[in-house]
């Protein structure tokens, strides 16, 4: 793992709270609407800029987030934060509208086997789904992140060639994406393979418009971490306690958890403006009020 130097140490990264999406989207146990939304608002309590809510897709894909209109309506937000949410067609989009929604995003893959599997379309397909979001979305202002799953390995097609994530990219971007999230959504990616991709993307991409989301299946979130700092990647996602992972995608379990990746950085002297007590209490919280077993 390459050393930061002086230069590369950023003052200030903002982190992406996904864990009351990406993370109770594969709990297993019954998490009431009123628990997810103290959830969320003690995320926000804790200094989380952006905290991803909830996804408007559909509640037979995804039967833990079947209550986003109310927890999205009911959470009382903090001036300052963006509240997220995903959908995956102007279906979910109208709800997310109806629900008060200001922020949003779309995810595409970088596979067409994992596109199958996860928006039940090609990546063409898709695609025609999100101009047209794209378009509502421009015309409501609506702040909009676009995902990238699978951007290293397909846990259907295995390693994914840059080339096929830097053209996603450049569609996403077309379509008027504020930020691109390149993600790691089986957690199988390595440093330099993250070097690779980023070398790429960063040839005609602004790194301003770029985040990453790593899970830590494999153990290399963090280095994964250090490389995107290395190339300037300011923007990193992560979930509260670790919590979750892709139902889509058989072994991811393991997102990077929100403390270890603030410790991490601020061990480095890099500020995050997240309280990692805070985020801990918001956890226990959670797993007291919807008997959440412990990650193994
Ligand atoms: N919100 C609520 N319900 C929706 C919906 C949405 N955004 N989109 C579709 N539905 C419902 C339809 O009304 C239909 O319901 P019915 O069976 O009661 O008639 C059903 O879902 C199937 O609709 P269809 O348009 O045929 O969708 P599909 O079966 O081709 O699935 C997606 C496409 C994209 C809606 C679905 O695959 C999906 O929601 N995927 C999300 C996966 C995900 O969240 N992954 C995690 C993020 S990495
Ligand atoms: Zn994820």
């Amino acid at each position: 793992m390459p050393e930061l130097t002086e230069e590369e140490i950023p003052r200030r990264v903002t982190i992406v709270e996904v864990g009351p999406r990406d993370g109770l989207q594969t709990e297993p146990a019954l998490v009431p609407t009123e628990v997810k939304v103290a959830f969320v608002e003690a995320l926000a309590d804790a200094g989380l800029p952006v905290v991803e809510v909830t996804s408007f897709v559909s509640p037979s894909a995804v039967p833990q987030l079947v209550d986003a209109a109310e927890v999205l309506s009911r959470v009382r937000r903090r001036k300052g934060v963006r509240y997220p949410v995903l959908v995956p067609n102007l279906r979910g989009l109208d709800r997310a509208l109806a629900a008060g929604a200001d922020a949003i995003a779309v995810f595409a893959s970088a596979t067409e086997a994992f596109s199958q599997a996860n928006l039940r379309g090609s990546i063409d397909e898709t695609f025609e789904r999100f101009a047209a979001i794209a378009s509502r979305a421009r015309s409501d202002r609506l702040w909009l992140r676009g995902y990238i799953s699978v951007a290293f390995h397909c846990p259907y097609s295995g390693s994914v060639l840059p080339d096929a994530v830097v053209a996603v990219a450049h569609r996403l971007l077309d379509l008027g994406c504020d930020e691109v999230a390149i993600a790691d959504t089986i957690g199988a990616a390595t440093p330099p393979e993250v070097d690779a991709l980023l070398d790429d993307l960063l040839a005609d991409v602004p790194v301003d418009r770029l985040a990453l989301h790593f899970h830590d299946t494999g153990g290399m979130a963090l280095a994964n971490v250090d490389a995107g700092l290395h190339a300037g990647i300011r923007t990193f996602d992560s979930s509260a306690g670790g919590l979750g992972g892709c139902p889509f995608a058989p072994g991811a379990p393991g997102n990077l958890a929100t403390e270890t990746l603030v410790s991490h950085l601020e061990h480095r002297g890099i500020g995050t403006g997240v309280d990692t007590g805070k985020v801990t209490s918001a956890v226990a919280a959670l797993r007291m009020a919807s008997s959440h077993p412990a990650p193994a």
